[in-house]
């Protein structure tokens, strides 16, 4: 049989449920300095939320919740700051999606939006859906749900004590920094593609397709584009065209990394496939360096010569009509 050996992966979306549940937790398996970690009152509040995750079966709507004024306050305070810095740094096709979530999503400084109308609104736009997780998952069972279009958002918010920057991702990180990209037709394919390299692909193939998932839609950077006037010539062609945006979630969800990378002069290199995978990723601290592409179709042509060269002997086929993956032999 074409799969023997190769490790299980789900094939169909309800499989997800089995995926989605093995969470790394701060307190148990993660122990960096966690502003939450001493405060029982938070604590008792991520349980709550843990709980919502760890019931939550694929199919049914995502539970809304009521935040709390101490949370509304944390998250307007980002997002009054986060507008601002996404204005000046994010990607074109970001801002133009994130318009579309202020307009019908119910993103504003003074509401948290709920993850249920986010999964509407993305199906309907590109067929991506969201479902709620209790904290950080393997790499493994994380972009295995991106195959199926599925991305596992967090639905607890940072602790009040730092707002800038947390080293677990959460709702702000979620709906801040992924979900206005996942509403653009190339990059929801870029991500889905990602996830079907994943299915079924040895330890080694992995551990690079999950730092290629993290060095771009987590932390990547794009040339701006040179505005055009109506004749088709640049305008202010030779200024500019050195700049960069930002489309990276884990950057445009974090005030403090945002301005680190924007202001402090990081490494910045090319997203070249063999030199991304030496790159470590750190998942508590701001980033060593960063990668670009000129555009998504470039990060996109770029992963696909990449998972070309892995080597996983079956084929897997997508199917959208049942929502599940089919295995052709090779
Ligand atoms: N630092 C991010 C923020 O403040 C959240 C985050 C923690 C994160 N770990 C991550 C984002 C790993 C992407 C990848 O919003
Ligand atoms: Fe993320």
């Amino acid at each position: 049989e074409a799969l023997a050996g190769a490790p299980w992966f789900p094939k169909t979306i309800y499989d997800l449920d089995k995926c989605s549940k093995r969470v790394l937790m701060y307190g148990t398996d993660l122990d960096a300095d966690h502003p939450g970690f001493k405060d029982a009152e938070y604590r008792k509040r991520r349980m709550f939320f843990a709980d919502l995750a760890l019931n939550y079966k694929q199919g049914r709507p995502v539970p809304r919740v009521e935040y709390t004024p101490k949370e509304l306050e944390t998250w307007s305070k980002i997002y009054r700051e986060l507008r601002a810095l996404h204005k000046k740094h994010a990607c074109q096709e970001f801002l133009d999606n994130f318009a579309l979530l202020e307009r019908y999503c119910g993103y504003s400084e003074h509401n948290v939006p709920q993850l249920d109308d986010l999964s509407r609104f993305l199906k309907a736009k590109t067929g991506f859906r969201v479902r709620p997780v209790a904290g950080y998952l393997s790499s493994r069972d994380f972009l295995a749900a991106l195959a199926f279009r599925v991305f596992n958002c967090t639905q607890y918010i940072r602790h009040h004590a730092d707002p800038f920057y947390t080293p677990e991702p959460d709702c702000v990180h979620e709906l801040m920094g992924h979900m206005a990209l996942f509403a653009d037709p190339d990059f929801a394919q870029f991500s889905q593609e990602i996830g079907l390299a994943s299915l079924g692909a040895c330890e080694e193939d992995l551990a690079k397709l999950a730092t290629l998932y993290f060095f771009s839609i987590e932390f990547g950077l794009c040339r701006a584009k040179e505005p055009v006037k109506i004749d088709g010539s640049a305008v202010n062609g030779d200024s500019k065209s050195s700049d960069f945006k930002i489309y990276g979630a884990g950057l445009l969800s974090s005030i403090g990394e945002l301005k680190h990378a924007i202001e402090d002069k990081p490494t910045i290199l090319r997203f070249d496939p063999d030199r991304v995978i030496q790159q470590e990723c750190l998942i508590t601290t701001f980033q060593s360096a960063y990668f670009y592409t000129q555009d998504f179709e470039e990060a996109q042509q770029k992963l696909r010569m990449f998972t070309n060269s892995m080597n996983r002997p079956f084929v897997l086929r997508y199917n959208p009509y049942t929502e599940s993956v089919e295995v052709l032999n090779n």
